[in-house]
C-alpha cells in the first residue's frame, strides 16, 4: 500500500506560490457579476431611497400602500357621511340649493370656531343668517345629533377641507369636548332610565330638532309656503288617528322628500320631511311614536 505520495514532493523542495495571471473567465465572470447586480439595484431600489426596500421597487409604489395620512382618511370618511346625511340639501357640490339650503362651500360659517359650528349639526338653526353675503331664513334641523363624535368630527372636516374650504381638520377629541359644551342640559343616561317611553321620546323630538319644523311640542308647524297643508308644516297632534306605531316609525324613517304643492305651477316649498333613518335609532323612534301618540288632546274625536 503506497500511502501519502505527496509527502515525496514535498521533501524535494519548498512549495512556492506560481505567479500565473488570473483567469480570463474570472475576469469576464467578475464583470458580469458586476453588471447583473447593478441592473438588479436599479430595478429594485426605489432609485436608491433609502426607505425603499424589496417588494416594493420604487417609492410611488410604496406610497401606494402607505396608510393615507390621518386628515386624508379622516375626510374620506366624512365624505360618506356627508353624501348620506347632508349632502340631500347641501348637494355634492357643497353649493347649496336655492330655497333648499345655503353654501357650505366658500362659508363663513364652516370657517367658524368648532363650537359654533358644531352646534349647526348638533342643536339645529333657525335664520336670518348671512351665508356668504347673501341672507337666508330657512330652519335646519339637527341632522347630526344622532352621529357619533368620530362620525361627526369626520364630516366636518369634509366640509372644512372640500370643495376649496382651507380651515383646520376636527378631531374625535376636539368634536367631544365641543359637544360636551353644546349639549349642557341634555337629560344624562340615569335621568332617561327613570322616564317613560313617552317622556323619553319627548327628550327625542326635542334632540332631533322635530319642533323647529312642526312646532313646541308638535302642536302647530311654521309656514311652509306653497306646501298643500295649509302653506304649514303639519301639526303632529292628531297622528295616532291615521298611523299606528309601524306605520308612524317607517314614516320618519323614510321622510318625505317632495311636499305636494298647494299651486302646481308655484315654486317648491322650502321645508321637507327629512329622512331619518340612520340618524334616530331604533329605540329612539319607539320611544318618539310613544310620544306622539300621547300628543292627541284626551277624549277628543275627529270629525271628518
Ligand atoms: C334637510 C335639509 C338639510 C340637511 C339634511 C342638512 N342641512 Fe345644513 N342647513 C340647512 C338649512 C336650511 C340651513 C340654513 C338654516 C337657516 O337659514 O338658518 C343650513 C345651514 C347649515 C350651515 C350653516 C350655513 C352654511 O351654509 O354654512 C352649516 C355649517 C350646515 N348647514 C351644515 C350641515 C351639515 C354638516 C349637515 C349634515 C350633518 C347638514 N347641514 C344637513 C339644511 C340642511
Ligand atoms: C325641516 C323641517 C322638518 C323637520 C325638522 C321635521 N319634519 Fe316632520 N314633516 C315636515 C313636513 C314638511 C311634513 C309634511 C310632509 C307632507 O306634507 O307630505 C312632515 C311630516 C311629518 C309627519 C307626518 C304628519 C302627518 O300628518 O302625516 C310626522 C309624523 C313627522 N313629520 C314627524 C317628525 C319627527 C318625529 C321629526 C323629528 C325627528 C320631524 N318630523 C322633523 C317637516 C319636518
Amino acid at each position: 500500500m503506497n500511502d501519502a505520495p505527496n509527502c515525496h514532493r514535498s521533501l524535494d523542495r519548498e512549495p512556492t506560490a506560481a505567479n500565473a495571471p488570473v483567469p480570463i473567465w474570472l475576469i469576464v465572470f467578475t464583470l458580469v457579476l458586476g453588471f447583473l447586480g447593478a441592473v438588479y439595484f436599479d430595478h429594485h431600489s426605489g432609485g436608491g431611497d433609502a426607505k425603499v426596500y424589496a417588494p416594493y421597487n420604487s417609492a410611488t409604489e410604496l406610497a401606494a400602500v402607505q396608510p393615507k395620512d390621518a386628515g386624508a382618511a379622516l375626510a374620506a370618511h366624512g365624505k360618506s357621511v356627508y353624501e348620506n346625511v347632508c349632502g340631500i340639501c347641501h348637494g355634492s357640490d357643497g353649493l347649496g340649493k336655492p330655497g333648499q339650503a345655503p353654501p357650505l362651500a366658500a362659508s363663513e360659517w364652516v370657517a367658524k370656531d368648532l363650537t359654533t359650528l358644531a352646534r349647526v349639526p348638533l342643536a339645529g338653526l333657525n335664520g336670518p343668517i348671512q351665508v356668504a353675503g347673501k341672507e337666508w331664513n330657512l330652519a335646519m334641523a339637527p341632522m347630526g345629533a344622532g352621529l357619533s363624535d368620530a362620525d361627526l368630527a369626520a364630516v366636518l372636516t369634509y366640509l372644512r377641507t372640500a370643495w376649496g374650504n382651507q380651515s383646520s381638520a376636527v378631531s374625535e377629541a376636539d368634536m367631544k369636548a365641543a359637544r360636551a359644551a353644546i349639549s349642557g342640559n341634555a337629560p344624562s343616561a340615569a335621568a332617561l332610565a327613570k322616564m317613560t317611553p313617552g317622556e323619553r321620546g319627548h327628550e327625542v323630538f326635542k334632540k332631533y330638532g322635530c319642533f323647529q319644523c312642526h312646532g313646541p311640542e308638535g302642536k302647530g308647524g311654521v309656514t311652509n309656503p306653497n306646501a298643500k297643508t295649509a302653506e304649514l308644516v303639519p301639526s303632529l297632534i292628531y297622528v295616532a288617528d291615521g298611523y299606528n306605531q309601524a306605520e308612524l316609525i317607517a314614516f320618519i324613517s323614510r321622510g318625505e322628500r317632495v311636499i305636494p304643492r298647494l299651486n302646481p305651477n308655484g315654486p317648491e316649498p322650502p321645508h321637507f320631511m327629512p329622512k331619518w333613518n340612520g340618524i334616530v335609532t331604533t329605540n329612539e323612534l319607539s320611544d318618539l311614536a310613544e310620544f306622539l301618540f300621547s300628543l292627541k288632546p284626551k277624549g277628543e274625536k275627529l270629525d271628518f
